[in-house]
């Protein structure tokens, strides 16, 4: 089908516009197996047509506000579980301006410590490994992993911190969720069940990942701001221009994307596979599920390899017809029954987001992780992705993959074992940079996201407006506080 130009123009209420032909929900509604409830749960929450100011991305007095009060105040994803088995395994989780030691304890706890020394400030650590205790590497302050002061040259010189009830290192509270260990630096911070309730809700009915291992991590510094590099991978807008090699299988003008205003950390989008994009003519089902079955072999273009290649009648559903080829598939690579598995689950991208930074995918298909964190100017970031792979049904549970560092130079080609992936994630990156330095033009004002399909940006710009504004709330209450003159009397 060609969407022709009067579909995409007919006035409809802001927020509220589609694209032509089948929404995500059709698509669900023509599922072979029942589809997880939380697909069913979508929610459009327009958030206006107003321009966000550019100043956001590239000035450095805005990621100072983020710094200050973004970073210190939610919850982000630290490590995983499985980072920290033993006692004294720790993880350095750096970000923005701040640092916090998370460590298994000898009681087997997960406590999350600020990581710099009560005397003179010096960062206890900055690598992740095991260790018996924190020594500071500057006069030899030690702490033990339950964060109790153990040894301190010459304590006779410091009455006011040996045997203190305050010399504990400082802790930011620590949750667990699917084997990601979050850690917020707030001091009450709101209850992560709370926060992340809508996400908790729905992977814990319908995409449980604890019986997934870590097949594949890798964190590249990006020369773009933390949120221009976020926002490229949360709309399937970009498809078109950007990744028009898989065009023939991705609704990408189809996508959907919620917002639940109850539960506002969290958003969702879902970008709908083996359907042609609205962009294109009309295309058989043969020649949509010969493109997917190509791109997944990793062939040249439309080449579906020897072997694989099927006869699609024209009546038939392409979605369906990949969905039990990738069923087959997956389970003879994974040793895992995926038969009752719905083709959304197998085939289509089902991104959440947790605010600020931290979105896994659900289903089957790609199982993919991201978390973002700004750099040490507006002007880079870092992007860690890791791929969560079903544990086989034999009961084992492979080793989970180290870390890949790549620098602001690398391609994501040099990340070992991230197969075609790194084709669609280098296109992506490669507009970044671009995108930077434009928002820089005496010329460029403002972003004008679309009403619909980035409409989670404008959420998102949203809530960091709102944290941003409780943080300069209580801090002219605290400086009133520390300050009573500068309250007028009365
Ligand atoms: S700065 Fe850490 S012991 Fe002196
Ligand atoms: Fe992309």
């Amino acid at each position: 089908m060609t969407a022709t130009e009067s579909e995409h123009v007919t006035p409809v209420e802001v927020g509220h516009a589609r694209s032509a032909g089948p929404s995500v929900q059709d698509f669900l509604a023509r599922d072979t197996r029942p589809v997880p409830a939380s697909m069913l749960d979508n929610s459009a929450a327009p958030q206006g047509a107003a321009d966000v100011p550019k100043s956001r991305y590239v000035d450095a007095r805005f990621a100072e506000l983020e710094n200050e009060y973004l970073w210190t105040s939610t919850w982000q994803m630290a490590c995983m579980e499985v980072d920290l088995e033993q006692p004294g395994d720790h993880v350095v989780y750096d970000v923005a301006d701040q640092s916090l030691i998370v460590v298994r304890t000898k009681a087997g706890e997960i406590k999350a410590y600020h990581n710099a020394c009560l005397h003179r400030g010096t960062k206890l650590r900055v690598d992740d490994g095991r260790v018996a205790s924190f020594r500071c590497p500057f006069h030899g302050w030690r702490w033990d992993l339950d964060g109790t002061l153990t040894e301190l040259p010459a304590e006779w010189d410091f009455p006011q911190v040996w045997e203190q009830p305050d010399s504990c290192l400082p802790e930011a509270a620590v949750a667990t969720w699917q084997g990601f260990v979050f850690v917020n630096m707030a001091e009450d911070p709101q209850p992560f069940d709370t926060y992340a309730d809508k996400l908790i809700e729905h992977f814990e009915r319908d995409f449980d990942m604890t019986g997934r291992y870590r097949a594949f991590w890798a964190t590249k510094e990006v020369p773009a701001n933390w949120k221009v590099c976020m926002e490229a991978f949360g709309e399937g807008y970009h498809v078109i221009a950007t990744h028009p090699q898989i065009l023939e299988f991705t609704a990408d003008e189809n996508s959907e994307y919620s917002i639940w205003p109850e539960s506002p950390h969290v958003t969702r989008f879902v970008n709908g596979f083996g359907a042609q994009s609205p962009h294109l003519s009309e295309l058989t089902p043969q020649q949509v599920v010969d493109a997917y079955l190509a791109f997944a072999a990793n062939s040249p273009k439309g080449k579906v390899p020897d072997g694989m290649r099927i006869d699609v009648p024209d009546d038939a559903n392409p979605r369906a017809v990949v969905a039990d080829i990738f069923r087959a598939a997956m389970s003879d690579r994974f040793g895992v029954d995926l038969s009752d598995r719905s083709d959304t689950e197998l085939l289509d991208a089902t991104l959440y987001h947790l605010f600020p930074a931290f979105a896994p995918w659900a289903g089957i298909g790609q199982s993919l992780v991201y978390r973002w964190r700004p750099g040490s100017t507006p002007d880079t970031c870092f992007m860690d992705v890791i791929r969560m792979a079903p544990n086989p049904d034999d009961g084992s549970v492979p080793e989970p993959a180290p870390q890949q560092r790549l620098t602001l130079e690398q391609r994501w080609h040099e990340a070992e074992g991230m197969g075609q992936l790194a084709d669609v994630f280098q296109q992506d990156m490669d507009n970044l940079p671009r995108v930077q330095a434009g928002l820089k033009s005496r010329g460029k004002r403002g972003v004008s996201f679309g009403v619909y399909q980035e409409t989670r940006m404008r959420m998102h710009h949203r809530m960091i407006d709102a944290y941003i504004d409780a943080g300069l709330a209580r801090d002219v209450r605290s400086a009133d506080e520390l300050d009573p003159w500068r309250t007028p009397a009365g």
